[in-house]
């Protein structure tokens, strides 16, 4: 079973109910699952072996919500890489925006930049599709389970 740390970005807490189910879901799966709603660099060991699940709406004109940008601005400076880390991806956003889930596309840029590995197809969720993101992610997230269990 793996250790996961949930990083949730998040304004309005649609992204957060996203994460609490995923949190209740994993656990149920017997994951060690943190959910962290305002991650910080001390929370993630350069050399950690642990899964990230970022789970984040996008804000603004396409940015990621301050909950998780410090985070973002932090891992930025980081070196050397964390290959050792996996990683799967939630995005929140909104097809209506021509910046549709472009806080998704920043991070899984970045996480790619440090060599994290991803697990899984990231899910993207857009709210003019599902008025029900967490009914929309559940299945995600048990798929996802899944993978982590058969590539650990
Ligand atoms: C002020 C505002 C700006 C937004 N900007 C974007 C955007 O640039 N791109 C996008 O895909 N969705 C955008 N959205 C849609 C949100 O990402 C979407 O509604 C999401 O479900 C909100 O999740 P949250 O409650 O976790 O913040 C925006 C929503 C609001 C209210």
């Amino acid at each position: 079973m793996a250790k996961i740390q949930i990083l949730v970005g998040t304004v309005y807490g649609n992204a957060l109910d996203v994460a609490e189910m995923c949190l209740q879901q994993l656990e149920q799966k017997g994951h060690e699952v943190e959910l962290l709603r305002q991650p910080d660099i001390e929370d993630i060991p350069a050399d950690t072996t642990d899964t990230l699940l970022v789970c984040t709406s996008t804000t603004g004109q396409g940015e990621i919500p301050d909950s998780l940008l410090k985070l973002y601005c932090q891992l930025q400076d980081r070196l050397p890489a964390m290959p050792h880390a996996r990683y799967g991806l939630i995005t929140l956003g909104d097809s209506s925006y021509d910046t549709f889930a472009e806080a998704g596309a920043l991070m899984e840029a970045l996480l790619e930049e440090l060599k994290l590995q991803r697990v899984g197809s990231p899910l993207v969720i857009d709210a003019c599709e599902t008025m029900a993101p967490c009914e929309e992610a559940e299945p995600w997230v048990i798929s996802w389970s899944d993978l982590l269990t058969e590539s650990a």
